[in-house]
């Protein structure tokens, strides 16, 4: 676990900052952002996501991030799962007990806020609108695709730098599988690939996105966009294809962006 810097100390009512917290598989993360540069201020504080991560014991680790920064403003938090108006909709990684939950009335229940201070909004998406306010500015003209590429693929639909959410482009079926099973950082991981071999796959679904959607450009993001090089430059698909900037914490930097927005209400 690392120690916020920041700590209770914060002053919460601070102008043009906002708070995101980002819920995957292994981790949940969450940390204080400044809404004018997209940067954390200070450090963020990661905890083990629980086991199993019902929407009760996540709920609680939403609670103690927030609570170890002192902050009591609007929170916003991500989920691997299709959300509207709040309620999880689709668990393809997650504890299937989040399906119908109305995620911001429980997380706002346990942070002390109304349902509207909270603002829950899918991964990739708030990793997408990170990338659109703060990363390069190419994203931001036509049709642009942002892909996590994690456990699974989260996939945010962008044109001229305006979100169509929830699109879920990780569960197009290719040869009869589902994407994300093949094209995952996680496929790579447990079937020992080696960037080349993976990244052949990361093509060939780029491409079949490509037949579908004719983008103007993807930014791939997650863990592998750290090593971009390693698999970006073997991709032969005809739309450019760049790496997020944003990294690790596109998914704070969105939900806290989301937040301060009101964007999902
Ligand atoms: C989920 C998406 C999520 C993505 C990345 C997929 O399995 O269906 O909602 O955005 O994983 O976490």
């Amino acid at each position: 676990m690392t120690v916020p810097t920041t700590g209770a100390t914060t002053a919460t009512t601070e102008a043009g900052r906002g708070f995101g917290i980002d819920i995957g598989g292994s981790g949940i993360k969450g940390g204080l952002v400044d809404l004018a540069t997209g940067e954390l201020v200070g450090d963020r504080l990661r905890i083990d996501t629980p086991r199993p991560a019902t929407p009760d014991a996540v709920a609680d680790v939403v609670a103690e991030v927030v609570g170890a920064f002192g902050w009591d403003g609007p929170v916003g938090v991500t989920l691997p799962s299709v959300v509207k108006r709040g309620r999880a909709r689709s668990a393809a990684n997650i504890d299937p007990s989040w399906i119908g939950r109305d995620a911001d009335v429980l997380f706002a229940g346990r942070l002390g806020r109304r349902p509207t201070e909270v603002a829950v909004l899918n991964d990739a998406d708030a990793a997408g609108m990170a990338e659109m306010r703060f990363g390069a500015p190419e994203g931001r003209a036509g049709v642009a695709v942002l892909l996590t590429f994690g456990t699974g693929i989260g996939s945010a639909l962008f044109l001229d730098g305006r979100l169509v959410p929830n699109t879920e482009f990780g569960h197009i079926e290719i040869d009869g599988i589902d994407a994300e099973k093949r094209a995952a950082a996680s496929a790579k991981d447990t079937e020992g690939l080696t960037y080349p071999e993976w990244a052949e796959r990361v093509d060939r679904y780029l491409t079949v996105l490509d037949n579908l959607l004719s983008p103007d450009l993807y930014i791939v993001g997650g863990g592998v966009s750290r090593k971009a090089e390693k698999w970006v430059p073997s991709l032969t698909v005809d739309t450019p294809v760049i790496a997020a900037s944003l990294l690790n914490n596109a998914g704070i930097v969105g939900a806290a962006a989301a937040a301060a927005e009101g964007l999902a209400h």
